[in-house]
């Protein structure tokens, strides 16, 4: 499914109205109605409710006079709550309806806002802002947004709930809380991406009959299983380990054994051939929790980590892998960008660049140059702190807009950018993929270090590097979200993420 941002959404609504000739009554009439039929979904009976809707100036406030009119037709006590009667015309079409149908309209004044606070709505409907938002909230909005959030009521926003940016999810100043959005043609941004996801409550899409050929070129999707391809899970009969691919993986240091056993037994347990750790050699003192069909090459490391000299010495297993992953738990020595420098300068491996492997390209000028010239393909997995490093911004800019975060990572180092989060966001540049599964039970120190397994597994087993990216990402959240689901357990640890690999790729397939 694709996701909008506004001005798509305007482009998509002016081609409608002025290019094929459905006038935007209609598409307001379509708007408001499906408002309308999901509320009367949602209540057994509507006759016996207290509801209040809140219109604003703009084509959103319109929705809402259509909304209004049909839940007039089926419940006595509906009120309308008007910010300014200089409405837009098409609006103005529909609230002269409702003036006429002598429907209750008030302009909304901060002395009927107090007195709103001794009755009690069952149902509100939030219609004051759409993508039209273009400031802070605040004075009258700013109170009655407060007054719907404190009222107790089951509360729709329509298109978005108002004070969310469409474009960046972010809250401008207050946003309503909403049981339910309901949005039209496609979700945009804001609806998806958090904060602004946490605010829709659930969202519903609806079609107001804008015809499909004019939605051209929106490089913004939902990565649903439709977006995968599984054609290599299922395995010839006639196969052996050297089908599936070697990954190389440089992981680890003394002071973070875990990382790379979590991401090389990630690895092992989504499908390669054959998995090589070389971790430093006082890495090893927990290993026992590492699966015995990860290959070890311990190298000598300085003070715990590892160290160019050694590392060195393993070029000819290097130069026979299939992938590598660099950087899970080697901490920022400098020893570690000597050895990203030499891999870069001496081969050309499918490369996967993970935690310390970034934040070495955030310091170092010469790995930076040499990543972005590497002649063969690249997945960079950074959470937003990471990104922020690499784009050399504030984390508070990677947070207000990711999806240009991780659109200008990927084209800087011509990459596949998997920017992690809580929608993790996988792009190569052009296209975007925002990931919707998942649950908050996987922020856990170490679940970046199963995805990157499990990157490297798909790309050792024959997937491109986009593909493996969007493959392994949703893998990742669906074991997760199949934890939780069998109730077992309620905040999750990465390794249980691994544990569930295989059931989250049957649940696929299947
Ligand atoms: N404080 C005060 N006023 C504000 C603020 C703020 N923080 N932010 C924006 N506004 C004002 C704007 O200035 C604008 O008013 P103005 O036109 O007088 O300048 C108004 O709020 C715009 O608000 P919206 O209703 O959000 O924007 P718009 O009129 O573009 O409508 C729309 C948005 C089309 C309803 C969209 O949210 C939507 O639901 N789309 C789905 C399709 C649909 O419903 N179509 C029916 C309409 S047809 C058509 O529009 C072509």
């Amino acid at each position: 499914m694709f996701i909008l941002n506004s001005s798509q959404m305007k482009e998509i609504d002016r081609k409608a109205s002025q290019e094929i000739g459905i006038p935007e009554v209609v598409l307001m009439e379509n708007a408001g109605f499906c408002v309308f039929e999901e509320i009367r979904k949602d209540f057994e009976t509507l006759d016996d409710k207290n509801i209040a809707v809140f219109c604003g100036k703009g084509n959103n406030g319109g929705d809402g006079f259509v909304v209004a009119r049909y839940l007039a037709q089926v419940c006595p006590n509906v009120k309308v709550f008007l910010f300014d009667e200089n409405v837009t015309l098409t609006s103005k079409v529909f609230l002269d309806i409702l003036k006429r149908l002598e429907v209750d309209v008030s302009i909304l004044s901060e002395e009927l806002l107090l007195s709103l606070k001794t009755q009690r709505f069952d149902i509100i409907v939030d219609a004051i802002f759409g993508i039209g938002l273009s400031k802070e909230i605040d004075g009258l909005y700013k109170e009655a947004i407060e007054y719907i959030n404190g009222s107790g009521a089951y509360v729709y926003s329509v298109d978005i709930p108002s004070g969310i940016c469409s474009d960046s999810a972010q809250v401008k100043g207050c946003a309503v809380k909403a049981n339910k959005t309901v949005t039209f043609v496609y979700p945009k941004i804001g609806n998806i991406l958090y904060p602004g996801s946490y605010y829709c409550g659930k969202v519903i899409v609806k079609d107001i009959g804008i015809p499909e050929k004019i939605i051209k070129d929106i490089k913004v999707k939902i990565l649903t299983a439709e977006d995968l391809d599984i054609s290599r899970f299922y395995r010839f009969p006639d196969s052996h380990k050297g089908d599936y691919g070697k990954v190389g993986i440089v992981a680890g240091s003394k002071y973070y054994p875990g990382a790379a056993v979590l991401c090389s037994n990630a690895a092992v347990q989504s499908g390669c051939g054959l998995c090589y750790l070389i971790t430093p050699q006082e890495a090893l003192y927990f290993q026992n929790l590492r699966k015995p069909e990860i290959i070890v090459l311990p190298l000598e490391g300085k003070e715990g980590v590892i160290s160019f000299d050694s590392f060195v010495k393993f070029n000819e297993y290097l130069a026979k892998l299939d992938v590598l992953g660099f950087g899970c738990g080697l901490t920022r020595d400098l020893e570690v960008e000597k050895i990203l420098i030499h891999i870069l300068e001496n081969f050309q491996i499918p490369i996967v660049i993970d935690a310390d492997g970034l934040n070495t390209l955030s310091s170092s000028p010469k790995a930076r140059e040499l990543l972005a010239s590497y002649k063969s393909q690249k997945v960079l997995t950074p959470h937003y702190m990471e990104a922020a490093r690499v784009l050399d911004v504030d984390v508070k800019d990677v947070a207000k807009s990711p999806i240009d975060a991780a659109k200008k990572i990927a084209s800087e180092f011509r990459a596949i950018c998997v920017l992690k989060g809580s929608r993790t966001i996988i792009t190569d540049g052009d296209m975007v993929f925002i990931n919707v599964l998942g649950n908050p039970g996987m922020a856990k120190g170490g679940s970046g270090d199963v995805l990157t397994g499990i990157i490297l597994s798909m790309i050792a087993q024959g997937y491109s590097a986009f593909e493996a990216a969007k493959l392994s990402v949703y893998l990742h959240s669906l074991s997760a979200d199949i934890l939780l689901e069998k109730k077992t357990m309620q905040t999750i640890l990465p390794s249980d993420i691994i544990e569930g690999l295989n059931s989250a790729i049957r649940r696929l397939i299947e």
